[in-house]
C-alpha cells in the first residue's frame, strides 16, 4: 500500500494513453494536446502523483508506476464518455470558451455526467492525498473539482490552472450552469489563467453570480493576484502564462541526428526553396482552414510559386465522434486536395498533409526543416506550437505568423502577428514571411527566443505554485 501523495496533478488525461490494437494486445503511448506537454516534463522532474482517465472507456487499470511518476487511473464508462467527454467538455464547453466559433449544444443530460465524474476525481484524489498535500486541478474538464476536493478534504491546499481561454462574461453567462461552474472553481485556493483578461472575468462573474466581493485592481502577469473572500477564506485569482521545456527541445534540436533528419525531411520534399510548416490537433478553433485558404489564393494570384513553395500540415486525430471535428475534417481535406489537383505535379503535390501524431525527435526535424511556421487559430489559450518551433530555432532561421488570437501572441510580439479572419492581412503574412531578408529574420528569431528560452515550464509551474504557497515542491 502507497502511503499519501504530498503533490498530486488531477487531470482528465493521464499523461499516457492506452492504446487497444484491433489483436486485443495493448501499449501506453504518450497522450495528445498542449498539457501533457507542458505539464509531464515538470512533474517528471518532481515526485508526485497524477491522477486521470487512461484514454479509452470501460477499462479498470491498477495504479502503476511510470518512470517515478505514480499514476492513478479512473475509469469512464462508455456512456460518460460520450455524456462527460465528447458532449459536455467537448461539444458545451469547448465550443463556449472558444468565442463560440462553433454553437455549444447545452444538454441537461450532460451536465449529469459531468457532476457525477467530477465527484469520481474528487474521490480518486482525496483517497490518496497525504494530510495537508498540494493538489493541482487542471482544465475545463474538471472544474467542478475544487469545491468538491475541498468538502471532502479541507487541509488540503487547492490550486486550479485552466488551459484553455476564459470566455467574455456575456458568454459564460450562457451557460446554464454558470453558478455551478464559479461556485466550483472557488473550492480552490488558487485559480488560474493564462491571462490577465480571463482572471479579470472570473472576478467579476463572482460579484455577479455569487454574491461576494472580490477586489477590484487590476490583475498583472504573474503578478497582483485579484482577491476574493468566500467565507473567511482567501481566493487568490491569478494569470500565469504557460511555457514549454524551452531547454529539453532546444537541446534536442542541436543533436547531429535531428540535424541529419531534417535535412532529410527537405530531400524527402524535394528541396523546395521553402517549406511552410503547420502542426496541431485536428480541431476547429486551430484555423488550419485558415492557412490553407490563404495558401490556395496566393497560388492563384501567382504570388506563390508552387515549384517554390511546399506546405506540410501535421494534424492529430482528436475528438473524432464529436460532429464538428468531422465537419471540419471533411473540409480541411477538401481544400488539400483542391490545391492538390490545382498545382501539384506527379511526385510533388504542394501541401503533404499527414494525419497523425508524430514523436518528438521527429517534430522538433520538422520544426528545424521549416522556415515559415503557420499558427493561425481564431481562438487559443496559450499555444505551445509556436513557443516550440521557437525553442527549436538555435539557427536563428525560420520565421513565425501567429494569430493575434492565440495567447502566446502577447509574448511573442516579434512575429508576424495576424488576424485569422482578415485573409488578406494573413495573405501578406505569409508573403512577407516567404520573402523575408535573412537579416531581419535572424533579428526577429533572436527576440523570439529571448523571451521563450527565460519563460519556460518551469518558470510557469513555480509561479503558480508559489503563489500557491505550495511547500511540496523540492
Ligand atoms: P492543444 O493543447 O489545444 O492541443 P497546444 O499548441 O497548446 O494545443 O499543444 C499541442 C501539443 O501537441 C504541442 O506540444 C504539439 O507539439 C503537440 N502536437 C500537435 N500536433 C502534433 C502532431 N501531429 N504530432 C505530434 N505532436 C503534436
Ligand atoms: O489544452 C487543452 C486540452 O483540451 C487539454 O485539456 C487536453 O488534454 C488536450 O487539449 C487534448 O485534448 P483531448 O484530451 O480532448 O484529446
Amino acid at each position: 500500500m502507497n502511503s499519501g501523495a504530498d503533490f498530486i496533478v488531477v487531470a482528465n488525461r493521464l499523461p499516457v494513453d492506452l492504446e487497444r490494437a484491433p489483436d486485443g494486445t495493448q501499449r501506453w503511448k504518450h497522450s495528445p494536446g498542449g498539457l501533457v506537454s507542458a505539464l509531464e516534463p515538470f512533474l517528471r522532474s518532481k515526485s508526485g502523483a497524477w491522477v486521470g482517465w487512461p484514454g479509452v472507456a470501460d477499462v479498470d487499470v491498477e495504479e502503476f508506476d511510470d518512470d517515478g511518476l505514480r499514476l492513478i487511473p479512473v475509469t469512464l464508462s462508455a456512456t460518460e464518455v460520450r455524456d462527460y467527454y465528447e458532449g459536455f467538455s467537448n461539444a458545451t464547453l469547448w465550443p463556449l470558451y472558444h468565442d463560440v466559433v462553433e454553437s455549444p449544444v447545452f444538454d441537461r443530460t450532460w451536465w449529469d455526467s459531468y457532476v457525477k465524474v467530477n465527484h469520481r476525481f474528487a474521490e480518486a484524489t482525496a483517497a490518496i492525498a497525504g494530510p495537508g498535500a498540494t493538489v493541482w486541478v487542471q482544465d475545463y474538464q474538471l472544474q467542478l473539482v475544487p469545491q468538491l476536493l475541498r468538502e471532502q478534504r479541507p487541509d488540503l491546499r487547492i490550486g486550479f490552472f485552466l488551459h484553455i481561454p476564459f470566455p467574455p462574461v456575456e458568454l459564460f453567462m450562457q451557460l446554464p450552469w454558470r453558478t455551478e461552474i464559479v461556485r466550483g472553481l472557488l473550492g480552490a485556493d488558487l485559480v488560474g489563467f493564462h491571462r490577465p483578461g480571463g482572471a479579470q472575468n472570473f472576478l467579476w462573474l463572482a460579484r455577479r453570480l455569487v454574491g461576494l466581493e472580490p477586489s477590484r485592481a487590476a490583475v498583472g502577469v504573474r503578478t497582483r493576484p485579484g482577491l476574493i473572500h468566500v467565507g473567511d477564506r482567501p481566493v487568490r485569482v491569478g494569470a500565469f502564462p504557460i511555457s514549454i521545456d524551452s531547454a529539453g527541445l532546444d537541446g534536442m534540436a542541436r543533436k547531429r541526428d535531428v540535424i541529419q533528419r531534417a535535412q532529410q525531411i527537405r530531400a524527402d520534399l524535394g528541396n523546395p526553396r521553402k517549406i511552410l510548416l503547420g502542426v496541431d490537433r485536428l480541431d476547429y478553433t486551430k484555423g488550419i482552414d485558415v492557412r490553407l485558404h490563404a495558401l490556395h489564393e496566393l497560388l492563384v494570384e501567382g504570388r506563390i510559386d508552387p515549384d517554390e513553395v511546399t506546405m506540410v500540415q501535421l494534424a492529430t486525430p482528436s475528438r473524432e465522434r464529436v460532429e464538428h471535428y468531422q465537419q471540419m475534417r471533411a473540409g480541411i481535406e477538401q481544400v488539400v486536395s483542391r490545391i492538390n489537383g490545382e498545382f501539384g505535379k506527379v511526385g510533388h503535390p504542394v501541401v503533404h498533409y499527414l494525419h497523425q501524431s508524430v514523436d518528438r525527435r521527429e517534430l522538433v526535424a520538422f520544426f528545424s526543416a521549416a522556415d515559415v511556421m503557420v499558427v493561425t487559430p481564431v481562438r487559443d489559450g496559450m499555444n505551445l506550437v509556436c513557443k516550440e518551433y521557437v525553442a527549436c530555432r538555435h539557427d536563428l532561421g525560420g520565421t513565425l505568423v501567429l494569430s493575434e488570437f492565440a495567447g502566446a501572441a502577447a509574448e511573442l510580439t516579434s512575429a508576424f502577428l495576424v488576424n485569422p479572419h482578415d485573409l488578406d492581412g494573413v495573405k501578406n503574412a505569409l508573403h512577407a514571411a516567404l520573402t523575408i531578408d535573412p537579416a531581419e529574420g535572424r533579428r526577429r528569431m533572436r527576440a523570439l527566443r529571448r523571451q521563450v528560452l527565460t519563460h519556460d515550464v518551469d518558470r510557469w509551474a513555480r509561479s503558480f505554485l508559489e503563489a500557491l504557497g505550495s511547500q511540496g515542491l523540492n
